[in-house]
This record gives structure tokens, C-alpha cells and sequence, in this order.
């Protein structure tokens, strides 16, 4: 087949030596692609709270300001300096990164061995989705059946296969019900329906009445408020009821994985009926699986003798959980995306839109209900 060139434009945010950040709109040819390769043109990529954190960084927001660059539009801000020389952001300093995690689109072009994808509506997890092209192994891509909207297949991958991967972790280590908290959010509805359905037993913590409502209009039998003074005591009545040893916190910073755990201890303390003054002996593991809250983890170690908190990533889960599990969760997503799956985003947002300070102000929100999509060929 003739090879075609493809000039994708596409977002990067670059740190500066100098200390700014910056977003801005930059070219790439798309020339000759490997056998096993297609080019997608991307026509629909969430903004998860990874990619918010990605674009902007540790950058300062309130002084975020448009400006332009050879005619285009961009985005740049100040990076505090105690960032600059930070272990973790020290090693993006001149690299301007592409951004987007996961997205749908359709093939435009492809190689030798898979051109019977051309025209077809696919959806990946290759990164570098805010862009017009993107090339792609074709392994990479799910193809969806005929007629599947691209609005539906944008957010296939990370939610969906986080939420059933934390039921896989639940099982493996031994535990029969979950604790999730920031409930409400997109990842955290599609885990109500997957226990709902699977009769699963879930504790959902959300910061507000309003979210509290949310979740119970889906049918969550348990919703408590982080925010009502009554707090502690209705989490550990609601883990008495459901027996959940294991959470999952995406909240990371201050002290409600903390929380958490001394509820946990709570309520298997108050059934031992002998003292012990090592605490209880019923293993108790939070996952720290988001920074929604970028203070650091405050632990006041009062849970018993057998507790853990680790960081945890699905990829690394479903690496190690081998390639039979990440085919059937990746089945169940395909099977269920109109229903346990589905996603309500709140509006599109062309490349240009994304850098606009007034919509970044929405979208970095990171509110419940605030899912926003980009499409980069409007
Ligand atoms: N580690 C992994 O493998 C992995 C994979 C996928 C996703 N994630 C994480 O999963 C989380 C949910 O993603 P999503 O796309 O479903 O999010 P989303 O739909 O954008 O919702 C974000 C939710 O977080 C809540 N929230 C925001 N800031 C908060 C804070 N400081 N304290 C408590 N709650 C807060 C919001 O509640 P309000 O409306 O009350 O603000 C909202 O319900 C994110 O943290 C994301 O990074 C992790």
C-alpha cells in the first residue's frame, strides 16, 4: 500500500529550565508506519484527573494565562521553584510531553497486516490522544462492533478496567467487601454497578450531601458523607454491616486513609471480646489509588498488628494478573459499555477549547459530573 502522510497536530505541556509551564498546539508528521500499525484519527479522548495532572503539573493555576505562539494558542504558567528542584517533576523539565490517555477514533490507515481495520471505530489506551492522528500498534487498539459510538468508546480503558480490577484484587488477597472513596466519580458509579451486579458489598465515601444522593439514586446501599460530623461512627457502622477489610482511597493526601483504617480496627475491635494490646489481627489494606488531595499521607499507626497501605496502578495489576484476566475484564467492558459502563460527560472541547483558561477553570475541577471530552478534529 502507498504510504500516506498524516500532519498531526496535537497538545503538549512542556516545563521550562526557566520555571514556566507550558501547553501548546505542535505538528507531527505521521510518515511511514510498520505492517503491524494503524493511524487513528481521534474523534473523542476523556480528561481524566491523570491527564489534568499531566497538563498542568505543579504549575500555579491561579496564574494561569493564555498567550499565543507563532498564531496559536497556548497556555502558560509558573512552576514554584521548590517544584522545580522536586525529585518527582525534575525529570519532565524540556520535555514537551503528549498528552491524553486513552481515547476512540477511527482507522484512516493502516499497514500490510491490518489493513481490515481501515474505517473501523477503535478505541486505545496508547497515550498522546490529544491529537488529530495518533499512530498505533494495532494490537493496541479494541475494534468496536458496528455502529458503537465513538463517545462510548473513549473512556473504554482506564475507568472501567480499574473498577474491575479492584474486585480482582479484592478476591485475590482474601477480602468479601470494598471500601471506595471520591464515590461519586466517574470510576467510582461504574464500581457500584459492577458490586451491585455482582453482589458485592461497598462502602462509598463522598465529601458531600449532594454526591451522597448521587450514588444512592444508582442504588448504593451505603453512602457515607466524610464531611458530617457523624462521619467516623456511620463508616464503621457501615463496615460492621459489610465485613470490608480492603479499600480503595483516591483521595491519597491528609488523613482519611487514616480514617479508614482506624474504622476498620473499630469495628473489629468492638467484637473481640479479650483485650489484646496489639489491637486486632485482621489484615486491613488500603490501596492508595489516586492524589485527588496532593497533601501528603498523614498515618497515626493505631490499627492493630496486621495492617498496609501501598500505592497501587491497575496496569501493574494487570500485569502481574497475566493476559487471560486482562482479556476477560477487557470483554466484560466491551459486553457492558452501554449500561455498567457508560459514561455521562458534561460537554466536547476542541483542541483549541482545551486551551481556553475559562474551561480549564471547569474541567480541572475534578468535580463529580464534570467529565469533559476532547475531540481534536472539531
Ligand atoms: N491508579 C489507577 O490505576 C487509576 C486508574 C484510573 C483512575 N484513577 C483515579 O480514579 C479517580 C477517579 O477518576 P474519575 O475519572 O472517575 O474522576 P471524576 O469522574 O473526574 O471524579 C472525580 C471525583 O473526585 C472527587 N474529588 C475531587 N477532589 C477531591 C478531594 N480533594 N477530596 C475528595 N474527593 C475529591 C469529586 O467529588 P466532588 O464532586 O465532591 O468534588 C469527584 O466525585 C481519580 O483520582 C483518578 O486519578 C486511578
Amino acid at each position: 500500500m502507498a504510504d500516506e502522510k498524516f500532519i498531526s497536530t496535537g497538545l503538549r505541556t512542556l516545563i521550562t529550565p526557566e520555571g514556566e509551564l507550558r501547553v501548546t498546539l505542535e505538528d507531527e508528521t505521521i510518515g511511514d508506519i510498520a505492517p503491524d500499525e494503524v493511524v487513528i484519527r481521534v474523534e473523542a479522548s476523556p480528561i481524566n484527573p491523570t491527564d489534568v495532572g499531566l497538563l498542568f503539573g505543579p504549575a500555579d493555576l491561579w496564574r494561569l494565562e493564555a498567550f499565543s505562539v507563532n498564531g496559536r494558542p497556548g497556555l502558560r504558567a509558573p512552576v514554584p521553584s521548590k517544584q522545580m528542584s522536586s525529585h518527582e517533576f525534575r525529570p519532565r523539565i524540556g520535555k514537551p510531553l503528549p498528552v491524553g490517555t486513552e481515547g476512540a477514533g477511527t482507522v484512516v490507515h493502516a499497514g500490510a497486516n491490518a489493513v481490515d481495520m481501515i474505517g473501523k471505530t477503535v478505541s486505545t489506551m496508547s497515550g498522546g490522544m490529544y491529537a488529530g492522528f495518533r499512530r498505533v500498534k494495532a494490537g493496541d487498539c479494541v475494534v468496536l462492533p458496528e455502529g458503537t459510538s465513538v463517545q462510548a468508546a473513549a473512556s473504554m480503558n482506564a475507568n472501567p478496567l480499574t473498577a474491575l480490577c479492584m474486585v480482582e484484587v479484592m478476591r485475590s488477597e482474601g477480602h468479601t467487601a470494598l471500601i471506595h472513596s471520591a464515590a461519586a466519580s466517574s470510576l467510582g458509579q461504574m464500581l457500584n454497578r459492577i458490586c451491585i451486579k455482582d453482589g458485592i458489598p461497598l462502602v462509598n465515601i463522598v465529601r458531600s450531601e449532594e454526591q451522597v444522593k448521587t450514588l444512592q439514586s444508582i442504588g448504593a446501599k451505603y453512602v457515607v458523607n466524610s464531611s458530617a460530623e457523624s462521619f467516623f461512627e456511620d463508616l464503621k457502622t457501615a463496615i460492621t454491616a459489610t465485613g470490608a477489610t480492603l479499600a480503595f482511597d483516591a483521595v491519597g493526601g491528609g488523613s482519611l486513609t487514616d480514617t479508614v483504617l482506624r474504622a476498620i480496627e473499630a469495628s473489629l475491635g468492638a467484637r473481640q471480646t479479650a483485650f489484646s494490646r496489639y489491637g486486632t489481627a485482621t489484615a486491613k489494606q488500603v490501596y492508595i489509588y489516586g492524589s485527588l488531595n496532593v497533601e501528603p499521607t498523614v498515618l497515626t499507626r493505631t490499627y492493630g498488628s496486621s495492617w498496609s497501605v501501598g500505592r497501587w496502578l491497575f496496569l501493574n495489576f494487570l500485569q502481574k494478573a497475566g493476559p487471560e484476566t486482562a482479556l476477560a475484564l477487557k470483554k466484560r467492558v466491551l459486553q457492558e459499555l452501554s449500561t455498567t459502563f457508560a459514561v455521562q460527560y458534561k460537554g466536547t472541547l476542541s483542541l483549541n477549547d482545551v486551551l481556553n483558561p475559562e474551561n480549564v477553570e471547569e474541567f480541572a475541577k475534578r468535580a463529580t459530573g464534570n467529565k469533559f471530552l476532547v475531540n481534536p478534529s472539531l
